[in-house]
């Protein structure tokens, strides 16, 4: 990978000219839908939490909607805010330190993990306005402590905490996904008992070229099921949706969850992994904490038989090393990953 610039250390030096590797000049041409009508679901999962309770089965039925239709909806009353409060909390204390500091836990050479920049691959590569700290809290076994901040004090114990919480919450969801596609609901959860969980905080400086920029390119996620908090106020999020961009309302305390790739594969299409990306605002920092989780890295990625049964299964079947090989080699030639498993 090749190094770039710190984008929070270059925003706070206020460039007059910011570096025309991060100007995009074909997304002013892009339309946005703001239409206050066209929102993402919102799911209510305490409506969720014992079946046959009244409300459960149209909720569960507005769940397979969100799935099918959107890949995108707000989860809320999830129980989890608590912990959802704290982890926001040791975010914006994090990326408020010296960068001498943050720089303790800077990502090496060719690893995605640490405090640094999205993965750039060649020098022409358009940059993405912002920052971010990855960690793979999850397997327990493959933790790399070097990259878990001792500063500020508490945040080692909130986000091993904040881990367990989301993961928790995406196996619940998993288990309901099953039920609305028909089979055990162990099918999918199964796979994900022992996942591989990245939890990637994000921090987008404010730029005086907002409407030339983006925070992160459009992309769709190679996991099987992202939760996304907002950490502050600032909207960014915007969801693909009929060749245009939907920016998406976070409601406060919701999790923002989307389907990845991984499940579109797993349910053979029938729940769909949609492109977006992040802008960023001309005055204000934004910041998120997406928490992706993909199946344990013994499980084959390939639709589940369960659910293809007398169906054509519609993608390959290969093991998670290819899988992650795919991941690299997408971005190397810019195609989307889901476009190589289509068969
Ligand atoms: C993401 O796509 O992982 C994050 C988008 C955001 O910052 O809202
Ligand atoms: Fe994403």
């Amino acid at each position: 990978s090749i190094p770039v610039d710190n984008v929070q250390s270059l925003a706070s030096k206020d460039p007059k000219d910011i570096p025309i590797r991060y100007i995009r000049p074909e997304i002013e041409s892009e339309e946005i839908l703001a239409d206050e009508s066209l929102q993402i679901p919102v799911i209510d999962f305490s409506k969720l939490t014992v079946a046959g309770q009244p409300c459960y089965d149209d909720e569960l039925a507005k769940l397979h909607v969100a799935c099918r239709d959107w890949g995108f909806f707000q989860l809320i009353n999830h129980g989890e805010s608590e912990t959802i409060d704290a982890m926001k909390t040791v975010t914006k204390e994090f990326f408020k330190l010296p960068l001498e500091e943050k720089m303790k836990c800077a990502q090496l050479p060719n690893t995605i993990e640490g405090y640094g920049q999205a993965f750039v691959v060649s020098e022409e590569q358009k940059l993405d306005w912002g920052d971010m700290m990855f960690i793979l809290p999850l397997p327990i076994a493959l933790r790399n402590f070097r990259f878990w901040p001792q500063n500020p004090q508490s945040f080692r114990e909130t986000f091993e905490e904040y881990s367990n919480k989301l993961h928790g919450v995406s196996m619940k969801l998993f288990k309901l996904m099953s039920i609305n596609l028909g089979v055990e609901p162990e099918t999918i959860s199964k796979k994900f008992e022992n996942c591989t969980q990245g939890i990637r905080m994000n921090y987008y400086p404010p730029c005086p070229e907002a409407g030339k920029v983006l925070g992160l390119a459009p992309h769709s996620d190679a996991t099987g099921l992202t939760l996304l908090v907002q950490v502050n106020e600032v909207q960014g999020l915007q969801i693909r949706k009929n060749s245009k961009w939907v920016p998406i309302k976070p409601i406060h305390g919701s999790i923002i969850v989307n389907i990845g790739d991984v499940m579109e594969i797993m349910s053979n299409g029938e729940y769909r992994s949609i492109e977006h990306r992040a802008v960023v605002d001309f005055e204000k920092e934004r910041l998120s904490i997406a928490a992706f989780h993909s199946p344990d890295l013994e499980a084959m990625i390939g639709p589940a038989p369960e659910l293809v049964k007398e169906k054509t299964p519609k993608y390959k079947t290969i093991d998670s090393q290819d899988y992650v090989k795919l991941i690299i080699n997408s971005k190397l030639d810019g195609k989307n990953l889901i476009d190589h498993m289509k068969i």
